[in-house]
């Protein structure tokens, strides 16, 4: 997702703002620009592609000032070049944007049948014409800024700078996220804290429908119609984090082995080390007295979610509802306000989550987020906030969030079993020893299968095609492990229940597509090595990862057999989770991709 940052500085701000957007990389970006204001005159600078080649064309041509807006573009309209890239100029106006401005052709037919002419295939570059239009008819930038918000449609940040007002900075936001960062004597705009952190942890995030006047005092914040309206000023958690790979070669592979730590993290928030009892009261939600609970989340937080499904469901006896956040809110399935309602989102600021839960919240459910951003848009909209502690998650891939995730998740279905009475003190305290097991068996594992997945990557990255199979909660994991390797490979990847290959799936089964079997040795894995002879009968090479006493339990050959420890149920898709995410990791890595920033992707998709 696109990124921006603005400042009304007291110093020259061209490379503090470049710094920021640094800051923001995570998000996915293609093209990137800055703009200031000195001695009067408005001017930018442009470049495609990385950061580095906006530093390079920085370093060529400077650019003075101490007011200025930087943006990081994610094309939505218009090809990803120069041309396109924020910040847009017209006539004295300069606008960066994050989302879409859904009424842009009406907008930009009007204008140029008004003889506007365009630059760009942006949508964003109807905003500055209509600033431009309403400072030529007289309007000061107040009053442009608040004519042009009650024209466009969509979902947008903005960011705003008038040649004739260079102490001034406007804003506004519906949709994508934007908050206003407190200095001295400075301040700031930033999509997110991280942005921010490097100036000042005080930050007042804007809401939808908030447009923001910011100068060098403070900022005054406006809704639509003019009125001033109050947001508070928060001290953000988003620390100066040091943003970087450490030893590691990507922030993917740093973030795989932080998992130990941040696991050990989650889980001291919910669970007790030494009794081995969930903490009481640790859920805002009371889930003995709910009817039902519905989850929503987008991608990997979605297959999380599948996974809390089985486990709320068998611990807690608690139906769940669950869909992926775009199809959730158009079932119009029946809600109640008896019920509860999960949002999971690393983010925070996933726009499809983020609707689903506005949509839950209509309709009177108690609402929960398990996010990994606790100052984030989904946190602040909720009733109860689970945070899961896995720190910044730059990687567009993600890890150490999933297995943070269903940490977080794994311990509320105690909790809630606990609560509803299905679950015994010593079923608890059974259940709690295991996860408090995992940061250690976690660390152990990763040392073990690392060079046998790096060499198996090899193999993998001659295929065109992957089929993942699992049962139980293995499933949603065969899922994950499909979307793992192909967002960051390229590689086409399927996760299927395993019992479902019978019914269709097994008609692709030859030598030309490796089949990933995710198959502790549980109840049903008698089931899945028959599922697995089916592979084997038709010639299909099975890349089997299981437990020890599952790898003495099969006798069929494979193109390889990963064995990790035996675990208790309630940790195996956890565990079972770093053979995959390994295998895609060390994959794209061979394969020569972008693996923290794949192709077309963005860390925070902040628009439907
Ligand atoms: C995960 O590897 C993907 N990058 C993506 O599916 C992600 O999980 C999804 O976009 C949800 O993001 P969120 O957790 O920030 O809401």
């Amino acid at each position: 997702m696109c990124g921006i940052v603005g400042i009304v500085g007291t110093a020259p701000v061209a490379d503090r703002l470049v710094d920021a957007l640094r800051r923001l990389e995570y998000r996915g970006y293609d093209s990137a620009g800055v703009a200031t204001i000195h001695d009067g005159v408005m001017d930018r600078r442009r470049a495609e592609g990385k950061l580095l080649n906006l530093e390079k064309r920085l370093e060529a041509d400077p650019l003075p000032g101490t007011t200025g807006i930087a943006h990081t573009r994610w094309a939505t309209h218009g090809v990803p070049n120069e041309t396109n890239a924020h910040p847009h100029f017209v006539e004295g106006v300069a606008v960066v944007h994050n989302g879409i401005i859904e009424n842009f052709s009406e907008l930009r037919e009007e204008l140029k049948a008004e003889g506007r002419v365009f630059s760009s295939q942006t949508d964003t570059e109807v905003v500055a014409h209509l600033l431009a239009n309403y400072v030529r008819d007289g309007l000061d930038p107040r009053a442009a800024m608040l004519k042009m918000l009650n024209r466009v449609t969509g979902a947008y940040a903005l960011a705003v700078m008038f040649q004739n007002d260079p102490g001034t900075l406007m804003a506004a936001r519906s949709g994508p996220p934007l908050a206003v960062g407190h200095g001295k004597g400075e301040m700031f705009l930033g999509s997110d804290a991280i942005a921010l952190a490097p100036f000042t942890n005080e930050i007042t995030y804007l809401v939808d429908g908030d447009c923001a006047i910011v100068t060098h005092s403070g900022a005054t914040i406006l809704d639509y119609s003019g009125k001033e309206v109050n947001r508070p000023r928060q001290i953000s958690h988003a620390t100066a984090y040091v943003v970087d790979k450490g030893n590691h070669r990507h922030f993917m592979e740093k973030e795989i082995y932080e998992q130990p730590e941040v696991i050990s993290h989650a889980l001291s928030h919910y669970v007790d080390f030494a009794s081995h009892r969930v903490h009481p009261g640790v859920s805002a939600i009371d889930f003995g007295k709910v009817s039902g609970l519905a989850i929503s989340a987008c991608g990997t937080a979605y297959l999380a979610g599948l996974i809390g499904k089985y486990w709320f469901e068998r611990y807690a006896r608690l139906p769940v509802e669950i869909d992926v956040a775009s199809e959730f809110r158009y079932r119009e399935m029946p809600l109640s306000p008896s019920q509860a309602a999960l949002f999971i989102s690393q983010s925070g600021e996933t726009a499809d989550t983020l609707a689903s839960l506005r949509y839950c919240r209509d309709n009177g459910l108690k609402i929960g987020a398990v996010v990994n951003v606790r100052e984030s848009t989904i946190a602040r909209e909720s009733d109860a906030v689970f945070p899961i502690m896995a720190g910044p998650e730059i990687g567009v891939a993600s890890t150490k969030a999933f297995t943070c995730q269903l940490a977080v998740l794994a311990s509320l279905a105690i909790g809630a079993g606990v609560a509803r009475g299905t679950i015994s003190a010593k079923d608890e305290k059974e259940l709690v020893h295991h996860l408090v097991e995992m940061p250690r068996i976690m660390a152990q594992v990763l040392n073990i299968i690392q060079p046998q997945m790096e060499s198996l990557s090899r193999e993998i990255s001659k295929y065109k095609d992957v089929l993942y199979l699992g049962r139980g909660t293995s499933f949603p994991l065969a899922m994950e492990g499909a979307l793992k390797l192909k967002e960051i490979s390229y590689i086409h990847a399927e996760g299927y229940a395993a019992g479902e290959l019978k019914h269709g799936p097994i008609a692709l089964i030859d030598e030309n597509m490796p089949v990933i079997v995710i198959a502790p040795h549980d109840r049903f894995f008698d089931k899945t090595v028959s599922n697995m002879q089916e592979v084997a009968a038709r010639g299909g090479r099975i890349i089997f990862i299981t437990d020890a006493a599952g790898a003495a339990a099969s006798t069929l050959p494979t193109m390889a057999t990963i064995i990790l420890p035996v675990v208790d149920e309630i940790i195996a898709p956890i565990i079972f989770s770093l053979p995959i995410q390994l295998l895609a990791y060390h994959t794209a890595v061979f394969m020569g991709t972008d693996v923290d920033q794949p192709r077309n992707l963005a860390k925070s998709v902040t628009v439907e």
